[in-house]
């Protein structure tokens, strides 16, 4: 695997341009190493899947979905009432400090300050978004 990774490494070094075909690997592999990451950091509060009920609310179709609004849900007031819509930055800037992004939800903090890990687990929810 190394000397592949090395032999793909030298193949975009040498074209200057990734292929297309290297490049959807590279979003595959994106959104694998986003899932592992979401189900360490995510999944014990928040599920992937609207029919498995979980503690915090649901992800799919999170990317572009208006803040606070999945159905049934209690959420805090500062959350329903943040009129946010999660966009990719939106995202980034939750997973990087959600208290000082909004400060007063429910959710606990996360600090995920790398933004290769924040790449990948954006890259998982846009695949739960039909993004
Ligand atoms: C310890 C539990 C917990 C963890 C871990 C957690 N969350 Fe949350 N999350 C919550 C809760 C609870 C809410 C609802 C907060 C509220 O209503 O104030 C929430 C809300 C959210 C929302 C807003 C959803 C909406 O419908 O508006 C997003 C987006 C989100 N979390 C993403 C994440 C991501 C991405 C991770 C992992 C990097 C994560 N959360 C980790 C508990 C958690």
């Amino acid at each position: 695997m190394k000397q592949v990774a090395l032999a793909l490494g030298m193949a975009f070094l040498t074209v200057g341009t990734v292929p297309a075909s290297a490049q959807s690997t590279y979003d595959r592999i994106k959104v694998d190493a986003g899932e592992t990451l979401f189900f360490s950091e995510c999944r014990r509060c928040h599920a992937p899947d609207p029919t498995d009920p979980s503690y915090g609310p649901q992800l799919d179709n999170i990317v572009g979905r208006q803040a606070g609004t999945v159905p049934g849900y209690e959420y805090s007031s500062a959350l329903k009432n943040s009129g946010i819509v999660w966009t990719p930055a939106a995202l980034r800037a939750w997973m990087e400090d959600n208290d000082g992004f909004m400060p007063g939800t429910k959710m606990r903090h996360v600090g995920i300050e790398d933004r290769t890990v924040q790449d990948f687990i954006l890259a998982y929810l846009g695949s739960i978004s039909g993004k």
